[in-house]
């Protein structure tokens, strides 16, 4: 299989918060593969902005330091790396005064025809500051794109305040609000399953499927996080974001186009057909100390921490093509392995002449985002040799990076979105709809829990989540499936 780079326009990339981590473990290697796949083009420049004083020599010493840590070394050949470096600029920037936003407007005033991008790798609360100065300092022209990554608020309130302030100054059409599940190759690849074959779509629906399940497992706690991750919680972290973009493209209506705001209309339809989720449709966890490995409240440095490692819950989509169908979602940290799939069950034959199909789980399409990228479709076929009519269950495996040949290598999210910025293309984004729909939606139970003043289950690391989230699940005669990359 042949990857094909799709060129992109010169351009011009800031990126605020140069000096933190997400830029160094993500922005700043994922621009460099892509220079490595040739996709970069002459002329194009990437400029720190951050609070500190440095040089532009420091700022590429530091970036230089960034390559060689997060980039796989087999990539980093010097010329490459010299010419990555080459292209690198920086100015010192005070996001909420007025320091260097002179000497940043000079800058990109040298190359008028790029394309120009800000990409806000900063406290959410300095978002709109930033968006408010590039305006103000005539730096933002009107095709300009900017970026922004959650949190994009705390709950519908601030994000629609978010939304408000930054469409004071940018039109939709230039807000590029990233969720990185989005950017992953299955996520797309679920698009592509459903919309590019004729095999799956007849069956999509409640008439044919039992029931959809979707987990995003961590074997990770909150690994130094614990200040932000005990202010959100499994439910602002994962949910409200990744796991609402996976429910919607496993449920929404086919698109007439594969365009932003055909996409994205769809997306939004599914999260405004869900039901309201009830209480005793969800299971909230919170890991135990596991030896010498402290507890959820240890990490977080708070004894009293009510928030949620682990929630499970049962959405109904409250639609034509849904109704009857539950969806089980299930996130959390610190599980028996870090794996990311969904899971279509499809129902039983209407009428068999096997007496054994009955005991069989039923035909499933499960498409694993990570590890080992793929799809598997699990079938009935008839145990071979000897001894009757015998029915196993067998996968048909395909694993993509089998199927793109030892070679193949498959972009980062990260690589794939910020070309997307680049080039325009807004389909794998979240439009501002989507996310204050997302949110009206998790608000409610989010603020059921904390009237409730009950406590998340605990659970012990290593495992599945609380005993209760099988309850879930087997209320209705369905089992999750394990947990096991
Ligand atoms: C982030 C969450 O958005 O996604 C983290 O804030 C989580 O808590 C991470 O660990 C998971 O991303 P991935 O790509 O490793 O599945």
């Amino acid at each position: 299989m042949v990857s094909t780079v799709i060129p992109v326009p010169p351009f011009d990339l800031v990126i605020f918060g140069a000096t933190g981590d997400l830029a160094h473990r993500k922005i700043l290697p994922s621009l460099f593969r892509r220079m490595a796949a040739h996709q970069v083009p002459a002329g194009s420049r990437v400029i720190g902005a951050a609070r500190s004083k440095m040089s532009r020599a420091d700022f590429r010493k530091a970036a230089g330091e960034a390559l060689t840590r997060y980039v796989e070394a087999k990539l980093l050949a010097p010329a490459l790396v010299e010419r990555f470096l080459g292209m690198i600029d920086y100015v010192s920037i005070d996001a909420a005064g007025e320091g260097g936003w002179g000497p940043l407007a000079k800058k990109l005033d040298e190359k008028p025809d790029s394309v120009r991008a800000f990409y806000l790798s900063v406290a959410p609360q300095l978002f709109t500051p930033i968006a408010h100065r590039l305006a103000q300092a005539g730096i933002a022209t009107p095709e300009s794109r900017i970026v922004v990554e959650k949190p994009l608020g705390h709950d519908l309130a601030s994000a629609r305040a978010l939304n408000a302030e930054l469409a004071q100054h940018f039109d939709e059409h230039q807000i590029y609000r990233i969720d990185h599940y989005l950017g992953k190759e299955t996520v797309q690849n679920l698009m592509a399953i459903r919309f590019a074959n004729a095999l799956f779509e007849p069956l999509w629906n409640s008439h044919y499927v039992e029931q959809v399940q979707i987990t995003v497992a961590e074997s990770i706690g909150v690994e130094g996080r614990g200040a932000y991750y005990d202010k959100a919680g499994a439910m602002r972290d994962m949910v409200q974001n990744h796991m609402m973009q996976l429910l919607c493209l496993t449920a929404m209506e086919p698109p007439s186009k594969f365009e932003p705001d055909a996409v994205r209309d769809e997306k939004l339809k599914v999260i405004r057909a869900l039901d309201p989720l009830k209480m005793s449709d969800t299971v909230r966890g919170q890991y135990r100390a596991n030896g010498k490995d402290g507890s959820y409240l240890d990490h977080v440095g708070n004894p009293a921490s009510r928030t949620e490692s682990f929630v499970a819950f049962r959405a109904h989509i409250a639609n034509w093509r849904w109704s009857g169908t539950p969806f089980y979602l299930r996130t959390g940290k610190k599980l028996s392995a870090r794996l990311s799939e969904i899971c279509v069950v499809f129902k039983h034959p209407p009428h068999t002449i096997f007496p054994q199909v009955d005991t069989l789980r039923g035909n499933a399409l499960i498409i694993r985002l990570q590890p080992n990228e793929g799809i598997t479709l699990r079938v009935a076929i008839k145990d071979p040799g000897p001894g009757g009519m015998r029915l196993v269950e067998v996968p048909l495996d395909m694993t993509f990076a089998s199927t793109l040949g030892p070679d193949g290598e498959m972009p980062e999210a990260y690589e794939r979105l910020i070309m997307d910025v680049i080039r325009g293309n807004q389909t794998l984004f979240m439009r501002g709809d989507e996310v204050e729909a997302a949110w009206e939606w998790t608000d409610p139970i989010i603020q059921a829990w904390e009237d409730s003043g009950s406590r998340p289950l605990p659970y012990d690391p290593g495992g599945a989540g609380p005993i209760d989230a099988y309850k879930l699940t087997g209320s209705d005669g369905h089992l999750w499936r394990e947990i096991a990359a």
